[in-house]
């Protein structure tokens, strides 16, 4: 994509500002004015943590000289300066020396952490042309003052955590070509009088609290190029657009904008990246308007509430590259006229109504997630060019067998044919893939998996779940050193543990639930391995034998916490965990969101036949949230170091054949909202302790001789546990538990994948964006010595 490219404005006005500033202050000989020296030597005072070397601010050299000052030649007033990316770590007090410096046309004090408010008096510096204050952390409102500065070019307050309204004297600023305000705590509705600013090039109003319309006025600037206000809370645009006549960049997602498609907006020629996203805007896509020469690159609609068909309109945008429509509510088919689209890459209608065939032209673009729709069919595979690397089509309505042309796509490396009702094999020709991702899970594949990952290095995530898989499970996985999730759940997969995969660095989900896996899962020597390894579910298999004291001991991701600083956004498969847990949020399971999605994990072991102790060595987890080895053989007593699973949610210990005490210490467990220690052999008091008074009746029932229990199980009936019918057994709690993992790990393949890809893309667009916007855009050297 075009990475490279300048995005237009910020060069041009850079360009502009250091002609600016280089013509001020060609090299040659100037005398610094003491007035003026005195001046930065008192401001030098007011910044103690300023480090003036390597030229350093001291009365023996010529002030002109000292870092970060430039004079004006020949009067020798100082006329730029800039601090930007020192660490100040002041704040600007209203007498500030800095006032005294009248002269100044340039002052970039920006990411200098400065703190305090702006003091009005900044308004006397009447000669500024360039005022740069952006990433501090000013606080206050933005001083009315700031209205007097009537040369001034670029405003950049961006960043800070500046309060209040925006002052309407800014639409004085007659000559403004830039205003930055993004990153505050500004509030209201913006003032008409912005719309004065007839100059302006770029306006940067994004990651704020305003509100309201924007203004009619602004329908004046017509040499607005780049308008951002994405993340605010506005309401209503201006119904006649076309007045922007060189806007290129419309960046509104993430507002409460609502009404009809806007479409005044796509008859304006120069427009290229338009964001539209996370909005309510209602009714059909319409294009009708659109410029013939229209030079769109960018078209993000997602998550608006727009209905339709999507127009053969759109194919006068003959230079998209990148169209997102998904989550919205588009029917009908893909129009034929799309594939004159020759440079579109990325296609994304995912989470709509679409129908019909998906048409060959698709696969010539790098991406194309059509997920969450109904298409039904694909047309005829003529085209040689497949570049498609990306393709979702997930929960869709596709039937019948793996469509072999796929074969043909030799860039293909993600595939999600997840939750369709595709059957019969898996073809072995996925192994010439580069693939990154296999999602195939929920559809009615039968047969052996075929091993064909010995090629895929850079294979991330498998999911053959909820098939008719039979067979082994394919031991070349183990050359798949990226690999991070795997999900083969609900087939019929017949083999050994894989104990092999613990070798792998990055695994983080391994989900084998529901097959008919057998054997061990430990045999002696085996080194055990699994260090990143976050979510393991193998329950309902026929697994048997013991696990050694030091079975859980090289679980590292379980042991340590990411202090915080893991990166859950650069991977599919961190994503997938987010997911995840909002999926498991959204089933109702009681966990607080922000927890479960920074650090979920989980071991589920239940359903099988393992016996033997439980190893002590499980105590090392200690960022462990659930447990769950119910259904085995488990004997002897409950390990006492299950009590510094300090972060444990959910604890189900029943049905094995555990003895001994419950240990009073896990009374201390303060986030252990559900547990479970029926059909076991355990006595002695219940541990004292909020989380246990909680608990269901059920929860205690059919052991030896539990006592305590009159005020979980209620003082007219006190069980005998031992006799008591396990009647709240399938009680909504307990279908929780059993199937919590489940639901965080397993539930719905397709949408899960679906958004993956989603997210992939959105970080495709957060590129762009940081690429275009780049705050440092407008910084200007003064380095003219
Ligand atoms: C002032 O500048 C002179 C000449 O560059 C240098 O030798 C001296 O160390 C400086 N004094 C201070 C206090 O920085
Ligand atoms: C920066 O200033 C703040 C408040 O004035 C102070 O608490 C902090 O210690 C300072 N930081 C450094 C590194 O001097
Ligand atoms: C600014 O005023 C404060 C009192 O408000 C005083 O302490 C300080 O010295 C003054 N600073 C300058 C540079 O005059
Ligand atoms: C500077 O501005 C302040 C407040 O805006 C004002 O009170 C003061 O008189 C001005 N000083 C000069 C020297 O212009
Ligand atoms: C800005 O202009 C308005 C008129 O639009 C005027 O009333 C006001 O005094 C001006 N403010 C400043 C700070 O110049
Ligand atoms: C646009 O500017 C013209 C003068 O340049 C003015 O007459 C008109 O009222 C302005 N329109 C709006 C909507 O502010
Ligand atoms: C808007 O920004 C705020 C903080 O800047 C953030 O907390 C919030 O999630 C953002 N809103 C959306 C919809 O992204
Ligand atoms: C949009 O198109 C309609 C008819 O096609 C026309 O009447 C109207 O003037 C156009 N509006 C703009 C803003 O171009
Ligand atoms: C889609 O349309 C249906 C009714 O047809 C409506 O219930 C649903 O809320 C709409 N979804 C969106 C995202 O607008
Ligand atoms: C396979 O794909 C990965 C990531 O998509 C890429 O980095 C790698 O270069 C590709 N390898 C080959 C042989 O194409
Ligand atoms: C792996 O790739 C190499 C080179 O592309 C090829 O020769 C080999 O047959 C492949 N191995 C498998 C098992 O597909
Ligand atoms: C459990 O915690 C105790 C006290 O912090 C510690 O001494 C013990 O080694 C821990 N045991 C395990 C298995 O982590």
């Amino acid at each position: 994509m075009t990475r490279s490219h300048c995005y237009w404005v910020s060069c041009s006005i850079t360009i502009y500002f250091s002609f600016l500033i280089h013509s001020l202050a060609s090299p040659s000989f100037h005398f610094c004015r003491h007035d003026q020296r005195d001046a930065l030597l008192k401001l030098r005072d007011e910044f103690p943590m300023f480090d003036s070397k390597p030229s350093p601010w001291n009365k023996s050299n010529d002030c002109c000289f000292w870092k970060g000052v430039t004079c004006d030649d020949k009067s020798g007033q100082v006329i730029s300066l800039d601090l930007r990316s020192n660490f100040l770590n002041s704040s600007l007090k209203t007498n500030s020396s800095l006032f005294r410096l009248q002269y100044l046309r340039h002052l970039d004090l920006s990411d200098c952490n400065l703190h305090g408010e702006i003091p009005s008096s900044l308004g006397n510096l009447s000669r500024l042309i360039n005022l740069e204050l952006s990433s501090n952390r000013l606080v206050g409102e933005i001083p009315a003052s700031v209205g007097k500065l009537k040369q001034l070019r670029n405003l950049g307050l961006g960043d800070n955590d500046l309060i209040g309204e925006i002052p309407s004297s800014l639409g004085n600023l007659s000559l403004l070509l830039d205003l930055d305000l993004w990153s505050n705590h500004l509030v209201g509705e913006v003032p008409a009088s912005i719309g004065n600013l007839n100059e302006l090039r770029a306006m940067s109003l994004e990651r704020n609290s305003l509100s309201g319309s924007i203004p009619i006025s602004f329908a004046n600037l017509t040499k607005l190029s780049s308008f951002s206000i994405f993340n605010n809370t506005f309401t209503s645009l201006p119904s006649d657009m076309s007045g922007f006549q060189n806007l290129e960049h419309f960046h509104i997602s993430q507002n409460s904008f609502f009404g009809p498609f806007p479409k005044s907006l796509f008859s304006i020629p120069s427009l290229k990246f338009v964001y539209m996203d996370k909005n309510q805007f209602t009714g059909p896509i319409d294009f009708a308007n659109a410029s013939s020469s229209s030079k769109l690159e960018i078209l993000l609609l997602t998550n608006n509430r727009l209905d339709g068909s999507i127009p053969e309109s759109i194919s006068r945008f003959v230079n998209l590259i990148l169209l997102d429509i998904a989550h919205n509510n588009i029917s009908g088919p893909i129009p034929r006229s799309m594939s004159k689209l020759v440079s579109l890459r990325i296609f994304g209608l995912s989470n709509n109504k679409l129908e019909g065939e998906v048409p060959c032209w698709l696969w010539r673009l790098s991406s194309a997630m059509l997920s969450h729709n109904c298409f039904s069919s694909f047309e005829k595979l003529s085209s040689k060019e497949t570049l498609i690397q990306v393709l979702d089509l997930g929960s869709n309505s596709f039937r019948g067998p793996f469509p072999l042309w796929m074969c043909k796509l030799k860039w293909l490396n993600f595939l999600d044919l997840s939750n369709n009702l595709f059957s019969g094999s898996i073809p072995s020709c996925l192994r010439n893939f580069n693939l990154t991702g296999l999602i195939l899970g929920n559809n009615n594949f039968s047969g052996t998996l075929p091993d064909i990952f010995a090629n895929a290095t850079n294979l991330h995530s498998l999911d053959i779940s909820r098939n008719q898989m039979e067979g082994k499970f394919p031991k070349s996985l183990i050359n798949c050193k990226a690999l991070q999730f795997v999900n083969v759940e609900n087939n019929k997969i017949k083999d050994k543990f894989p104990s092999w995969l613990g070798s792998l660095p990055s695994l983080h989900v391994l989900i084998l639930r529901s097959n008919d896996f057998y054997g061990p899962l430990y045999h002696r020597n085996m080194s055990i391995g699994f260090p990143g390894l976050r979510i393991i579910d193998i329950s309902h298999n026929g697994f048997t034998g013991t696990l050694p004291p030091h079975f859980f001991s090289s679980w590292r991701e379980m042991i340590t916490l990411d202090n915080g600083s893991y990166e859950y956004v650069e991977d599919i498969q961190n994503f997938s965990l987010i997911y995840r847990s909002m999926d498991m949020v959204n089933k109702g399971v009681e966990m607080s969101f922000e927890r479960i999605r920074q650090d979920f994990k989980a071991i589920d072991f239940s359903e099988n036949r393992i016996y033997g102790k439980i190893p002590e060595s499980i105590g090392f987890l200690k960022e462990l949230l659930l447990l769950n080895l119910s259904g085995n053989t488990f004997t002897s007593d409950i390990p006492r170091f299950l009590a510094n699973l300090t972060k444990l949610e959910t604890l189900d210990l029943s049905c094995n054949k555990l003895s001994g005490q419950i240990p009073q210490d896990l009374g201390k467990l303060s986030f252990l909202s559900y547990m479970n220690f029926s059909h076991n052999f355990l006595q002695g008091p219940v541990p004292r302790g909020t989380q246990f008074q909680r608990q269901k009746c059920s929860s205690f029932l059919e052991n030896h001789g539990l006592y305590g229990l009159e005020d979980i199980c209620g003082e007219t009936h006190v069980p005998s546990p031992t006799s008591q019918q396990p009647e709240e057994l399938s009680s909504d709690e307990e279908e929780k538990m059993f199937n919590s993992v489940a639901a965080a790990i397993a539930y719905g393949p397709g949408v899960f994948c679906g958004l993956v890809i989603g997210y992939i893309f959105t970080s495709h667009y957060h590129d762009w964006f940081a690429e275009k916007f780049s705050r440092k855009k407008l910084r200007v050297t003064t380095t003219a010595r």
